[in-house]
């Protein structure tokens, strides 16, 4: 394994194990079960779309760590876990994508409430804030809630990428397709040989 791949490796363990550690009772609830189910952006999840947030939020705070800034890390875990959660459902309990987009992140709250026990205020601010600055959202009162509502952007736009890309290949998918085969044809051949 090369250098830089090795660092990447690394990095997503360290992601892993930051949510495992604060965020476990989110990641195994029915809730994060359902957003798995439940379509969002298009060609994505609101489970894939939380999974993205929530390692997005995680790398932006390493980078920070980097540069002596710190963060409150549990609170990004919870946050970004827990953001979009109020979205399920989102067919029965609202009557148009605007109410959708003002609400879910009131409903996220109560989600996240239930699923924490206790949930600090810079948490539940972070979930409630995210949003910004679409619509009347308020903006971010910490450094950890604009962390969020940061990744939140970038996942969204990654999300529509991958989704489109998986329909429509574009050249990346393409190549991806050639060492895919090309790599099914060597395995081939060897299991052929012996
Ligand atoms: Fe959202
Ligand atoms: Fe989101």
């Amino acid at each position: 394994m090369g250098k830089k791949s090795q660092k990447k490796e690394k990095r997503r363990e360290a992601i892993r194990q930051e949510l495992e550690r604060y965020g476990s009772e989110i990641l195994n609830s029915e809730e994060m079960k359902q957003a798995f189910q439940q379509r969002h952006h298009t060609l994505s999840t609101v489970g894939a779309h939380t999974m993205r947030v929530a390692a997005t939020s995680l790398a932006i705070c390493y980078a920070l760590k980097k540069l002596h800034i710190k963060t409150d890390i549990p609170s990004v875990v919870k946050g970004s876990l827990c953001h979009d959660l109020g979205i399920l459902g989102r067919g029965e309990k609202f009557h148009s994508s605007k109410e959708c987009s003002a609400r879910h992140p009131i409903d996220s709250v109560e989600i996240a409430q239930k699923l924490t026990g206790e949930l600090s205020d810079k948490t539940a601010d972070i979930i409630e804030r995210h949003m910004w600055p679409v619509g009347k959202a308020k903006p971010p009162n910490s450094l950890e809630a604009a962390i969020v509502s940061t990744a939140d952007k970038i996942a969204a736009v990654e999300d529509f990428v991958e989704g489109y890309e998986q329909q429509r290949p574009g050249i990346k998918g393409v190549v991806r397709e050639i060492k895919k085969r090309k790599k099914e044809n060597t395995a081939w051949k060897t299991k052929k040989k012996s």
